[in-house]
C-alpha cells in the first residue's frame, strides 16, 4: 500500500535485551515524568534567562541559556530512551505538562524569586531522576541507569551555581 508508511504508528514493539515488558512499561512511565517535567523546566529557564534583571543580569542571563540548552539535548536523549525500550515518547505539550512535577511559570516574577523558584525546581529534578535511577537499576537497565545518573549531576551543579550568583 502506497500510504502504509505514513499511516504507521509508533506502536509499542518487542525489546528483548533482558528488561522484562512490565519493568520496561514502569521505566517508560517514569522517563516520560521525567521527560515532561525537564520540558516545563526547560521553559521556566528561558521565562528566566528572558526576564532576569539587575546586577547578576549578565551571569545568571549566560548561565541559563547553558541550562536550557543542555536540558534541550538531555530531553532528546531521554524521550528516544523510551523509544528504545518498546514504548511511545511524549506527543506534544500537554502530554509533557500532564506528565511534570515542576508546575508552569504563570506570573513574571522579582529576579531573586525567579532564582530561588528554579533552584528548587533543580532540586525537584534531582529528586525525581535519583527515584528514577533506583527503578531503574532495580530491574537492572543499566543504561537508563546511567543516562539518568549523569543527570543528576548537572541538576546538582545548577543548584550550586544558581545558589553562588544569588547570594
Ligand atoms: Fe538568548
Amino acid at each position: 500500500m502506497a500510504h502504509s508508511s505514513m499511516q504507521t504508528v509508533a506502536k509499542e514493539f518487542p525489546v528483548e535485551t533482558g528488561v522484562d515488558r512490565k519493568d520496561r512499561r514502569e521505566l517508560a512511565k517514569m522517563l516520560t515524568q521525567i521527560v515532561g517535567s525537564s520540558h516545563v523546566l526547560y521553559a521556566k529557564i528561558r521565562g528566566v534567562h528572558w526576564n532576569v534583571v539587575g546586577p547578576a543580569f549578565y551571569s545568571l542571563h549566560k548561565m541559563t541559556e547553558e541550562q536550557y540548552e543542555d536540558l534541550n539535548t538531555a530531553i532528546d536523549d531521554m524521550a528516544e530512551r523510551i523509544r528504545a525500550i518498546g514504548f511511545s515518547a511524549p506527543t506534544g505539550l500537554n502530554d509533557m505538562m500532564e506528565n511534570s512535577v515542576i508546575s508552569d511559570q504563570t506570573e513574571l516574577l522579582a529576579t531573586n524569586d525567579m532564582v530561588t523558584d528554579l533552584i528548587e525546581d533543580h532540586e525537584k529534578m534531582a529528586r525525581l531522576i535519583r527515584d528514577g535511577v533506583t527503578a531503574a537499576e532495580e530491574v537492572e537497565d543499566v543504561k537508563t541507569a546511567d543516562l539518568l545518573t549523569e543527570r543528576i549531576g548537572v541538576h546538582e551543579e545548577a543548584i550550586w551555581m544558581l545558589r553562588a550568583t544569588a547570594s
